[in-house]
């Protein structure tokens, strides 16, 4: 017999499996013998981080770890074996890591520059790939990224997390059954303050075999054109590929204006950018990302004829109606936390009207749930060919309009973005 508490707490895991799990994967989960799936991990700075303490054991176990500088590698490798296989092994070049035939798949959390090459060998070695967002540096390399998953027949996953938030899925729906009406513009904004430059460690390390120059260059590769597409890639892409989303449109033209206003200290990549990208059909979209003001910090905010949805900070949503209600109505603050989805869900179109709150209380929500529910996606994928959370394609149509709103940043002339150099 169960006792109350068990039966409440499987209960509860039902809820929760029937709100974040397909159908055809509650349904096999744990009955086939086949978890978890056996990863690696290339590129463990700060995201690489991320992703290995929220990766769940219970469906991928990291037994291979691979970064260049010695004290990256050996803090992950310690977090392997203690999170998820006592005999993980370290490597520092990514092929010896790739020989291994007991991987099946590997997490790429490398600088921008890395991500194609990586992905490739990976791809050709036979393994799935799972690699952190922007998807490549180039459009050309995006397509190769592509073709290589096609041709390898496996899977190509993108690290544009908010996929596989619950509340950006919810946010998803409101929209696309209309609950805002018709939307036209998009705002979002990235406001930090702060110079994003790092602090460089002292020490003999030489990553110059790797292609970086020095320690500098390896620290900060943000700011450096040969590694990183500076503020619109690290931070921009993410709502850029949101609003693609949201609204099933890909932008046809992009101008772009900023500057290294306040941190000239050598970096290459602007520290103010302020981009407007057009969608067809009537939507215009704007993207700020500033280092000198962290007011608002981070959001997207959606603007239709009948309403208003921000959602800020990946954490929380916000519903506001036209027409004289003037209250904020506090979408779901739970979405990521405890709180059943499907509680939220059935009072949306009260919410939709302004006059009912729902979800209350202090949001208890963990940005860093995404992190694990896109790896869980992943591994669905693999194990099941569930609906990949975002695919090369959908990552390729994100970094094709973040590539030309660079050159509109450079040359501060409007940028057209032809059909045909997205994936269609
Ligand atoms: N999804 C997100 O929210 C999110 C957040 C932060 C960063 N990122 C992405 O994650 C990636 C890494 O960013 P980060 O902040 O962790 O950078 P980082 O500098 O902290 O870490 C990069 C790591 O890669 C290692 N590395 C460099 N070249 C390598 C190579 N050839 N082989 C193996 N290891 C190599 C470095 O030594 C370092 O440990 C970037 O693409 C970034 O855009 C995503």
């Amino acid at each position: 017999m169960l006792s109350d508490e068990q039966k409440k707490l499987g209960r509860r895991n039902f809820i929760k499996a029937v709100a974040t799990v397909p159908p055809t994967g509650a349904l096999l989960w744990k009955t086939s013998g086949m978890w978890p799936v056996r990863a690696g991990i290339i590129g463990i700075g700060g995201q690489g981080g991320v992703l290995m303490e929220n990766a769940p054991p219970s469906h991928m176990r990291i037994s291979a770890v691979c970064d260049i500088f010695p004290p990256n590698r050996e803090k992950a490798l310690k977090t392997a074996q203690e999170r998820f296989d006592p005999n993980a092994v370290a490597y520092s070049d990514h092929r010896e890591l790739l020989k291994r035939g007991d991987i099946e798949a590997v997490l790429i959390a490398a600088p921008l520059w890395m991500h194609e090459p990586l992905a490739i060998d990976a791809l050709n070695a036979g393994k799935h790939v799972f690699t952190e967002k922007a998807m490549a540096n180039s459009i050309d390399g995006c397509r190769r990224m592509i073709e290589a998953a096609r041709s390898a027949g496996r899977h190509l996953q993108v690290g544009h997390q908010r996929n596989a938030n619950p509340l950006y899925q919810e946010a998803y729906q409101l929209i696309r059954e209309g609950v805002i009406g018709d939307v036209y513009h998009v705002r979002s904004l990235w406001h930090r303050n702060k110079s994003w430059r790092r602090a460089v460690p002292e020490t003999d390390f030489d990553p110059s075999p790797w292609g970086y120059p020095d320690m500098e260059h390896l620290r900060n590769w943000r700011l450096y054109r040969k590694y990183s597409y500076g503020l619109n890639a690290e931070l921009g892409t993410h709502h850029l590929q949101v609003v693609n989303w949201f609204t099933g449109k890909l932008p046809k033209a992009v101008y772009g204006s900023g500057g290294i206003y306040a941190y000239d200290d050598g970096r290459e990549v602007e520290d103010h950018i302020y981009v407007t990208y057009e969608y067809p059909e009537g939507l215009t979209y704007t993207f700020s990302s500033i280092q000198t003001n962290a007011f608002d910090h981070f959001y997207e905010q959606f603007m239709g004829t009948e309403g208003t949805i921000i959602l800020t900070r990946e954490r929380e949503a916000m519903l506001f109606s036209e027409g004289g209600q003037a209250a904020a109505t506090e979408l779901k603050t739970q979405a990521m936390g405890d709180a059943p989805l499907l509680e939220a869900s059935e009072s949306r179109v009260r919410d939709a009207a302004g006059s009912q709150v729902t979800g209350g209380g202090k949001s208890a929500a963990s940005a860093l749930r995404g992190y694990s529910k896109e790896l869980e996606g992943f591994c669905r994928t693999i194990r099941y060919g569930s609906e990949n959370l975002c695919d090369g394609p959908a990552a390729m149509n994100v970094c094709v309009p973040m590539i030309k709103a660079g050159e509109s940043l450079d040359t501060g002339q409007k940028v057209d973005i032809p059909r045909n150099l997205y994936w269609t």
